[in-house]
Order: C-alpha cells, then sequence, then structure tokens
C-alpha cells in the first residue's frame, strides 16, 4: 500500500476505513490472549521470588480468570452506559494499571491485586472488542472482521509464549508482565482516534454523528442502514438486565450460554495453558516440548485465519459443525493413546500431531464463531448486557476446567480427562446442530426482527 493510501485511508478513504478501525479494536483481544498466555511462563520464575502457598499460587494463576469474569460482569453494562469506545479505552488504561502493578509488585498481596486488576481489563475487552466491530462493520464482511479479534487473541497468545522463552534465561518474570503495557499504550491512544459505533449513537438519539461515521465506513446504503436500525431501535422498551429474562429472548440467551459453557469445557485451555506439562508427558524432552507448545500457538493462529477466509461464504454454522465435529474425534484419539500401554515414541507423536489437530478444529469453530454469534444475536436494547451474560459465563467455566484440569487427570488419570472432554464436545456438537442459527450476510436487525418474530434462523 502506498503511503497516499495509507493516508487515504486513514482519513476515511470509503470502506477501507474500516479495517483500520476493526485493526485497532481487535488490540483488545492481542490483551486478552498475551496476559492470559503470560502466566504460564512466568509464573515459573515468580515461584522462585517469594514463598507461596499452593492456595496462593492457585489465585495468581486463576485471578485473571475470576477477574474477568467480574470485568465481564460490569462490562456489558458498562458498554451500553458509557459507549463501546469509552469502555474500550478505559480498558486499555486498566490492562496498563495491572500489568504496572505486577511488574513492580514488592509482595504477593499487590502481585495479587495487579492480576486481578488485570483479569478486569480482560473480561472488558473480551466483551467489548467484538462488540465494536460488529457494530460498525458491515454485514457482508462482519464475520471475518469480527474475527480478527480472535486472531489477535491467538497472537497474543503464541507472542507471550514468544516473551516467556526469550525472557526465560534471565528469569525475568517483571518484564514478562510489564511487556502488556506496550500494547496497552497502542490501544489507549489509538482508539481515541477511532469512531463510536453508529449503532450505540442511534440508540442514543445521536443520528448526526452516527451519519457521520456510516459515511466514513460504508461507500453506499448509508441512509438504508440508519432507517433500518431506527426502527430496531423504535421497537425497544426500556434496557436492563431483567429485559433480558422476556421469552422472546430466551432462545438467544440458550445458545450464548450454551457456547460460552462449551466453549470452555471442551477442553481447549487444559492444552493452551497446561501445553507443555501435557507434552512432556508424551516423552519429550523439555525444550521438546516448548518448542511444540510454540507449535500449538501457531497452529492456533494459522487455522483462526482460515476461519476468518471462510466465516463470511460458509457460514457460521457449518464452521461449528466441523469444528466441534473434529475435536469429538481428536479427543477420542488422545484418550486412546495416553490410554495404551507403553506410552511414547510413536505414539508420542500420534499424540503430539492430535493435540494439533485439537487446537486447529477449535481454531476453525468454537473459537472464533463463539464471540461471533454473541456480537450478533441480541436485539441492540441489551446487546451490551447479554454480552456480558454470557462472557461471565464463559469466563466461569473457563476457571473451572483450568482449576480442575490438574485434579481431574491426577484423580481419574489423563486418558479419562481426555475422554471426558470429548464427551463434551458430543454433546456440543448436538446442541449445536440443534440451536445455533445462521447469521451470515444479514444485518444485525434482520436477525433481531427473526427473533421477535420467533422465526427459525436455521439455513
Ligand atoms: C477462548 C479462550 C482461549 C482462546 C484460545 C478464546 O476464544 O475464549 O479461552 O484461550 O480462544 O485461542
Amino acid at each position: 500500500m502506498s503511503t497516499e493510501n495509507i493516508r487515504d485511508v486513514m482519513r476515511g478513504g470509503g470502506d477501507r476505513f474500516i479495517y483500520v478501525v476493526s485493526a485497532m479494536a481487535a488490540l483488545n483481544g492481542l490483551l486478552f490472549g498475551f496476559d492470559t498466555g503470560i502466566i504460564s511462563g512466568a509464573f515459573l520464575f515468580i515461584q522462585d521470588s517469594f514463598v507461596m502457598s499452593p492456595f496462593v499460587e492457585g489465585v495468581i494463576v486463576s485471578g485473571a480468570m475470576a477477574g474477568a469474569a467480574a470485568g465481564a460482569a460490569i462490562g456489558g453494562q458498562l458498554a451500553d452506559r458509557l459507549g463501546r469506545r469509552r469502555l474500550i479505552f478505559l480498558a486499555a488504561i486498566v490492562f496498563f494499571v495491572g500489568s504496572f502493578t505486577m511488574a513492580v509488585a514488592p509482595n504477593v498481596p499487590i502481585l495479587v491485586a495487579g492480576r486481578l486488576i488485570d483479569g478486569v481489563a480482560i473480561g472488558f475487552a473480551s466483551i467489548v472488542g467484538p462488540l465494536y466491530i460488529s457494530e460498525i462493520a458491515p454485514p457482508e464482511i462482519r464475520g471475518g472482521l469480527t474475527s480478527l479479534n480472535q486472531l489477535m487473541v491467538t497472537l497474543g497468545i503464541l507472542i507471550s509464549y514468544f516473551v516467556n522463552f526469550a525472557f526465560a534465561d534471565a528469569g525475568a518474570w517483571r518484564w514478562m508482565l510489564g511487556a502488556g503495557m506496550v500494547p496497552a499504550v497502542i490501544l489507549a491512544v489509538g482508539i481515541l482516534k477511532m469512531p463510536e459505533s453508529p449503532r450505540w449513537l442511534l440508540e442514543k438519539g445521536r443520528t448526526e454523528e452516527a451519519r457521520a461515521v456510516l459515511n466514513r465506513t460504508r461507500s453506499e446504503g448509508v441512509e438504508e442502514e440508519i432507517a433500518e436500525i431506527e426502527e430496531t431501535v423504535d421497537k425497544q422498551s426500556d434496557s436492563g438486565l431483567r429485559d433480558l429474562l422476556q421469552p422472546w429472548l430466551r432462545p438467544a440467551l440458550v445458545v450464548g450460554l450454551g457456547l460460552a459453557v462449551f466453549q470452555q469445557i471442551t477442553g481447549i485451555n487444559a492444552v493452551i495453558y497446561y501445553a507443555p506439562t501435557i507434552l512432556e508427558s508424551t516423552g519429550f524432552g523439555g525444550v521438546t516440548s516448548i518448542l511444540a507448545t510454540v507449535g500449538i500457538g501457531a497452529i492456533n493462529v494459522i487455522m483462526t485465519v482460515v476461519a476468518i477466509a471462510l466465516v463470511d461464504r460458509v457460514g457460521r454454522r457449518k464452521l461449528l459443525l466441523v469444528g466441534v465435529g473434529g475435536m469429538v474425534a481428536t479427543l477420542a484419539v488422545l484418550g486412546t493413546v495416553f490410554y495404551l500401554p507403553g506410552f511414547g515414541g510413536f505414539l508420542g507423536i500420534i499424540a503430539t500431531a492430535s493435540l494439533m489437530l485439537f487446537v486447529s478444529f477449535f481454531a476453525i469453530g468454537l473459537g472464533p464463531v463463539f464471540w461471533l454469534l454473541i456480537s450478533e444475536i441480541y436485539p441492540l436494547s441489551v446487546r451490551g448486557s447479554a454480552m456480558g451474560v454470557v462472557t461471565v459465563a464463559n469466563w466461569g467455566a473457563n476457571l473451572l476446567v483450568s482449576l480442575l484440569f490438574p485434579v481431574l487427570t491426577a484423580g481419574i488419570g489423563t486418558p479419562s480427562t481426555f475422554w471426558l472432554f470429548g464427551l463434551c464436545s458430543l454433546v456440543g456438537l448436538v446442541f449445536v446442530y440443534r440451536f445455533v442459527p445462521e447469521t451470515k450476510g444479514r444485518t444485525l436487525e434482520a436477525i433481531e426482527d427473526d427473533l421477535r418474530q420467533n422465526i427459525s434462523m436455521m439455513d
């Protein structure tokens, strides 16, 4: 791209500006991924610096998830009240404060506080990133653009593996944790230059500002889109958490909550957070297993790119069905391989390949499509709050799995743990087939209209 073109894009050259806006907002995803991934490496060295009880160790690792659940619980309402852009700014500031606090923590209580603060920011970011992009994107490319956020989550995880690796020799855990301040500053400064979500503006009656944003992010159809959004705004009653319980919203709530829980109880973070431990048990040495972990991180990124390329063409449902179906198959293989006697050698290679395939199937299905769908299927008036509730469920399930995984493998053994994840995936597959609607290529207002009229959105 020439400098002129770049300037043109920055000024708002037609619909290309939308890519700049989405990429900037997707930094939320980068921080989410980085800050969840970095602790696996940093933790090894934190243990050398402070004397801690096992309980406190657990709090340091999973504190971010608990914080994220809290952040998601208030983030949804904040997104509806403050606006999407201001919440992104706030998330960036909180990220910065959390990372800074951890980097300079003189003792364990301050470290824990930093981790919790960081978690709150992760919770904000996990809602507002996809929410903002989905509302500002044109329908034909909304899936791909919104999934940019998940791409950045996977990239953030991969970068955290590299940063861990880079500082490992020096044991510099403060630098590892402090590195999160860099993207936080870029996000805080960058988002101020981005426009507010046109849908949120229209809901607040700020029509002229919404028109200006749409003019910058669309090449055509601005007036039609305004009319369509305004019509939806007119139909809505007061928003609030109680409204989520209205009967016509129930199907969308079931879909969101179901996907939130299945995204986690099918075991992705057992692999993402514990990959080196699992790989070492396949007979690999320490260095090889760290390298293989980087491989897992890389494949997660690559397959998310594939999902982005496909999601607006083949649709959400098909990706989910193939993705979850593949997870069932690879988990069955993993359970079997770990069960066989004389584990190691060739079986170790099969186990590693299956782990990589498992992550690939997650990355083309449940990874991006969950976050995408929950930013599409809720009516404007309750979108922030609904995403909040669903995201809290996601973080709650994440916390549960990451706390329970070591307990499960010690209790029922590794093969049974994988079989259990496989069983959950099988139930998830039936759930997707039975309940998840197709939203490809439709405006958010048309999706809402269907929900009101209780028309099935299945393809
Ligand atoms: C999930 C995270 C997971 C990540 C892995 C996200 O969609 O919500 O829990 O660690 O994907 O790529």
